[in-house]
C-alpha cells in the first residue's frame, strides 16, 4: 500500500501533506481577546438551539475572563507537551476582537485566534488563507501574518483565494434548521467561494472536504483547481445536522487508520477500503460543561505527533484506551476548558512542517 515517496529537496519552512507524518513545527492558537461575534444568521446556523441563545444574548461581549484564563493555561500546557516531544511551537499575535471593522454594506467585530486549523490550509509547501464566511472572521489572518510573512521570506508558498465580499446575498436571510431527517440546508449560498480550512482533511494526494455552513461548492472547487492535478479533492456527504469543520467527524490518524464519528459517516468512502476504520468512543465530557460552539464529539479532534503518538485530553479515558489499543502512545494534556471555545487539539493547532513528502496512501 505504501507508495514510494517523491523526493523533496525542500527549503520551505512550510511542508505538510497529511495529518500524521512526524511533526516538526506547529502553530498553537491563543484565546487572548476572544469575543462572542455580533449576532448574524450565519453564526447561529452551525450551533445548537441552546448555543444560539447564548450567542444572541452575549453578542459582541468578551468570553468570560475566568474561562479565557483557564483555556490560556491549557494552551500553555499544550505548548509544553509539544516542546517536550521535540516539536517547535509558534504562536499568533494577539488581536483585539472587540474592535469593529466593516466593508461596503456591513460591519462586524471579531471572534478569536484560538483555532488556526479553521483558517490556514497547509498543503505541501503552500499555506492557504481560507476565505471565511463569517463576517466576524474576515480579518482572522491578521494574527498569523507575522508568521506567514516570515515563512514566505524563507521560501514557503503563500496563497489566498479571491477576497470575498460577504454581502447579504451570500446568506440565506430566513434560514431555519432543516426538519429532522431532511438533508442539510446550508445558511450560505453559492454567491462567491467561501470555505474554512477545517472543512478539509489531508491524506497526501487525497484531500477530503465537506460542504457546511461556512464552506460552499465554489469554495471546494477553488481549492481543487488551485491544487491542480497532483491532488484529488473528494467531496464527502457526511450526516452532520449542523456541519462546520470536518475534524470531529473524520480523522485519519496514521496511514491505514481512520477514526470516524459513530453516526456522521453512514458510509465510509470506498477509497478507505484497505484502511482499518474505528468509531470514536462516547465522549467523556460531562453534561453541563460549557461548550459554546461544538458538540461533545470534539473528543475525536486529536492531534498526531506522528503515527505512534497521539495527544489526548487528560480526562478522556476512553480515547486514551482507543489510542493504546491501536498501538499508539496517548500523551495526556488537560484541555477541557479550551474545549468550551469550540475545538480541541486539532483545531487549536495547524501544522507548519511534518517530515515526509507527497505520496498516495491508498
Ligand atoms: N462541528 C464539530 C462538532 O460540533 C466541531 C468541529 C470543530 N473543529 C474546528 N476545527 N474548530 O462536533
Amino acid at each position: 500500500m505504501r507508495a514510494p515517496e517523491v523526493p523533496t529537496e525542500s527549503l520551505s519552512p512550510v511542508s505538510s501533506y497529511n495529518e500524521w507524518d512526524p511533526l516538526e513545527e506547529v502553530i498553537v492558537g491563543i484565546v487572548n481577546g476572544a469575543h462572542f461575534p455580533p449576532w448574524h444568521v450565519a453564526v447561529g446556523a452551525p450551533l445548537s438551539p441552546e448555543q444560539r441563545a447564548v450567542f444572541q444574548e452575549r453578542a459582541g461581549q468578551p468570553f468570560p475572563a475566568d474561562q479565557i484564563a483557564a483555556a490560556r493555561d491549557e494552551l500553555d500546557q499544550l505548548v509544553d507537551v509539544l516542546e517536550g516531544e521535540g516539536v517547535k511551537v509558534r504562536r499568533p499575535k494577539p488581536q483585539d476582537h472587540g474592535k469593529s471593522y466593516g466593508a461596503p454594506g456591513w460591519s462586524s467585530s471579531g471572534l478569536y485566534d484560538a483555532m488556526p486549523r479553521d483558517l490556514l490550509l497547509v498543503v505541501g509547501e503552500d499555506v492557504i488563507e481560507a476565505p471565511m464566511a463569517w463576517r466576524s472572521r474576515y480579518h482572522a489572518a491578521s494574527a498569523y501574518r507575522p508568521l506567514l510573512k516570515e515563512y514566505f521570506r524563507q521560501g514557503a508558498r503563500w496563497s489566498s483565494p479571491p477576497k470575498p465580499d460577504l454581502p447579504d446575498e451570500l446568506y440565506v436571510a430566513d434560514w431555519t434548521d432543516q426538519p429532522e431527517g431532511e438533508p442539510f440546508r446550508s445558511v450560505i449560498t453559492e454567491f462567491e467561494p467561501t470555505f474554512d480550512a477545517a472543512d478539509f482533511i489531508r491524506c497526501g494526494r487525497d484531500i477530503f472536504a465537506q460542504r457546511s455552513h461556512v464552506t460552499n461548492g465554489m469554495g471546494i472547487e477553488w481549492v481543487r483547481r488551485h491544487l491542480g492535478e497532483a491532488y484529488q479533492v473528494h467531496e464527502l456527504n457526511l450526516a452532520d445536522d449542523h456541519p462546520m469543520h470536518i475534524d470531529a467527524s473524520l480523522m485519519p490518524l496514521a496511514e491505514g487508520k481512520l477514526l470516524i464519528h459513530p453516526e456522521r459517516v453512514p458510509e465510509v468512502p470506498k477509497i478507505f477500503k484497505d484502511w482499518e476504520v474505528r468509531t470514536a468512543p462516547q465522549p467523556a465530557i460531562p453534561d453541563g460543561h460549557p461548550l459554546y460552539m461544538t458538540s461533545k464529539w470534539i473528543n475525536m479532534n486529536v492531534l498526531m505527533i506522528d503515527e505512534e503518538r497521539m495527544i489526548v485530553e487528560a480526562q478522556d479515558e476512553p480515547m486514551r484506551r482507543l489510542a493504546e489499543s491501536w498501538g499508539m502512545a496517548a500523551i495526556p494534556c488537560p484541555f477541557r476548558n479550551f474545549n468550551s471555545f469550540g475545538g480541541s487539539f486539532h483545531c487549536a493547532t495547524v501544522d507548519v512542517r511534518r517530515r515526509g513528502g507527497l505520496r498516495s496512501h491508498f
